[in-house]
């Protein structure tokens, strides 16, 4: 049975002030929660003090990103070190804004998980295609290109540290969800790929998210899906009672 798993990606939202209200709400509400993993990913600013809340509670600390190297001069860059000195036993790769905005290619994710994974970190890696793909009938080759190029080189004891996120760019920030077929149909392909990268067993044991627009109406049904494993939430993970309502309907 795999563990359904359930991450906010907080984006670039939150002062510390506002992540720390927001963090003790779901603190709260999530105190009875024991069956699903609860992640959080706030902005590098608010790390710190999140853990500070955190630290003894059922919520587990993800950062946004990781740079390869492990020191130096690389303005501007976080590495995994770092992140676990901050408290970070999660990181997100590849998060499709990565990938549009700051040209994120399967080759910098497959560094950065590399990266993470020798730090003994849980990282979760996105892949999804855009709309014009889709319509092109191309979905399942994007995703392949993807799972595969980040995957690159990640041995079968590493994958059991990897948790897979389908994120569809068009339906990220758009109100548009995948139906619940849809994204059955790409994650079960995704398993399928990782049985060939890897073996049945460990294809079988990899949690693969399901991220964009998912809401407290609709995660039920995303979760009902054979290879739906959880849920990687970006706007609906800012409210408390709305990302609590995610995590409680994954259970
Ligand atoms: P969204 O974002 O839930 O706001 O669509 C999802 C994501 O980017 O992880």
């Amino acid at each position: 049975m795999r563990r359904p798993i359930i991450a906010g990606n907080w984006k670039m939202n939150n002062t510390i002030k506002e992540a720390v209200e927001l963090v003790n709400g779901l603190k709260r509400e999530l105190v009875d929660v024991n069956s699903v993993d609860i992640v959080v990913s706030p902005p590098f600013t608010a790390l710190s003090d999140v853990n500070e809340l955190i630290m003894d509670s059922n919520i587990k600390l993800s950062a946004q990103n990781v740079y390869w190297q492990e020191k130096g001069a690389f303005t501007g860059e976080v590495s995994t070190a770092m992140l676990k000195d901050a408290g970070c036993s999660y990181v997100i790769v590849g998060q499709s804004e990565r990938r549009q905005y700051f040209n994120e290619t399967n080759e910098t994710v497959n560094k950065r998980l590399k990266a993470a994974l020798a730090g003994k970190m849980q990282v979760i890696v996105c892949v999804g295609e855009v709309l014009e793909e889709r319509e092109a009938n191309k979905a399942f080759d994007v995703i392949k290109e993807q799972v595969q190029g980040s995957l690159q080189g990640i041995s079968s004891l590493d994958i059991n540290n990897v948790v897979l996120a389908y994120e569809p760019v068009w339906a990220i920030g758009t109100g548009k969800t995948a139906s619940a077929e849809q994204a059955q149909e790409i994650h079960h392909y995704i398993r399928g790929l990782l049985k060939d990268i890897f073996d049945e067993e460990r294809a079988s044991e990899v949690r693969i998210q399901y991220g964009g627009s998912v809401k407290p109406d609709n995660v039920k049904e995303l979760m009902q899906k054979e290879d739906v494993d959880g849920a990687l939430v970006g706007g609906a993970s800012l409210k408390i009672d709305s990302f609590s309502a995610i995590v409680k309907g994954a259970v």
